[in-house]
C-alpha cells in the first residue's frame, strides 16, 4: 500500500502475543500522542517463545488476516521480537500495509558499549534464531555477547500487568546465567529483546550492583512509525484507543487498570 493510500485518520495497529506491545505503544504514545491505537493480543496462542517456527508463521498469518478483515489497519506494528525475528518476510509478503517489525537492538547496543560485553535477554526462541545470529554477526562481532532466554521472566511481565509483586527472587535465578559468565562483570549493556521486559526496566535494574546500560527498541520503533506518517496530522483531542484479545478470559479482565493507564478503556474479543 503506497503511504498516499493511508486513511487521513490512519490506525495503527500494535500486535504482540501478550502484553509486551504495551511497552511498545507506550513509546508511540510519547511520539503520537494524538494517534488512535489498535492493541492487538494472541492470548490464545501465548507465549510465542515456545512455540515450534512452522506453527507459529502459520498463526500470525492467520490473526493478521482475522484483525485486518475485521478493523481498518494503515500500519501494523509487530511488537514482538518473537515474531518478527521468525515471520517478517512472510507477513511482508502477503499484508499490503507497511509493516514494522521490532527486532534485538544488537546494532545500538554494540555501538554504545565501551567495555563490548553485551547481554542480550530474550525469549529462547528469539535467542536461537539465525535472524539474532546474523545481527550478532554483522553488528557486534567484536564483543562477547551474552545470550539468555527466558519464558519465565515472560510469565513474570504479564503478572505485574495484573498486579502482582516481581520479587528478586523471582528474577535472580533467570539473570544468574549473566553473572556466572566469565566476563559477566564486564557487561555494561543489556538489551532487552523481548518487549516484555522494558516493563520490568526497574526491577531487572536493580539486579545489577554496576551500572549497565538497558537498551530496547522501542523509540526506534516510535520513530518510524512517525516517518511512515510523514506530515498527517491527528486532531489534538484524546484518541480512542482499543484493545483485542483473541479469547475471553479471567486473566483478560485483570489486565483492565494496566490497560486504563495506557489510555485503553475499550476492549474487544475477537476469537481466532
Ligand atoms: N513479547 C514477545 C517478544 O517480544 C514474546 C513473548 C512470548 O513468548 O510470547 O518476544
Amino acid at each position: 500500500m503506497s503511504l498516499s493510500a493511508i486513511s487521513t485518520q490512519p490506525r495503527i495497529l500494535i500486535f504482540d502475543s501478550g502484553v509486551g506491545g504495551l511497552s511498545i505503544m507506550g513509546e508511540i504514545q510519547q511520539k503520537l500522542p494524538y494517534a488512535p491505537l489498535i492493541y492487538a493480543s494472541d492470548n490464545v496462542f501465548f507465549p510465542y517463545g515456545t512455540k515450534g517456527e512452522a506453527e507459529l508463521t502459520e498463526r500470525v498469518d492467520k490473526v493478521f488476516r482475522k484483525i485486518t478483515a475485521h478493523y481498518l489497519v494503515d500500519i501494523i506494528v509487530v511488537a514482538c521480537n518473537t515474531a518478527s525475528t521468525l515471520t517478517l518476510p512472510h507477513i511482508r509478503s502477503h499484508f499490503s500495509q507497511p509493516i514494522v517489525g521490532v527486532v534485538p537492538a544488537i546494532k545500538p547496543a554494540a555501538a554504545r558499549s565501551q567495555s563490548q560485553v553485551i547481554g542480550l535477554l530474550a525469549t529462547p526462541a528469539t535467542v536461537a534464531r539465525p535472524y539474532t545470529h546474523n545481527l550478532i554477526c554483522e553488528y557486534a562481532s567484536n564483543a562477547e555477547v551474552i545470550s539468555v532466554g527466558s519464558s519465565e521472566l515472560v510469565a513474570l511481565a504479564e503478572q505485574k500487568l495484573r498486579g502482582k509483586q516481581v520479587l528478586p527472587e523471582q528474577l535472580k535465578p533467570i539473570l544468574k546465567p549473566f553473572f556466572d559468565h566469565p566476563r559477566g562483570k564486564d557487561m555494561d549493556t543489556l538489551v532487552l529483546a523481548c518487549t516484555h521486559f522494558p516493563l520490568l526496566r526497574g526491577e531487572l535494574k536493580a539486579e545489577f550492583p554496576n551500572h549497565l546500560e538497558l537498551i530496547d527498541s522501542g523509540e526506534a520503533i516510535a520513530r518510524r512509525v512517525a516517518s511512515l506518517l510523514g506530515d498527517k496530522v491527528f486532531p489534538e483531542s484524546v484518541p480512542e484507543h482499543l484493545a483485542v484479545f483473541t479469547q475471553s478470559s479471567p486473566s483478560v479482565e485483570s489486565l483492565r487498570p494496566s490497560l486504563h493507564q495506557f489510555g485503553i478503556h475499550r476492549l474487544d474479543i475477537l476469537e481466532i
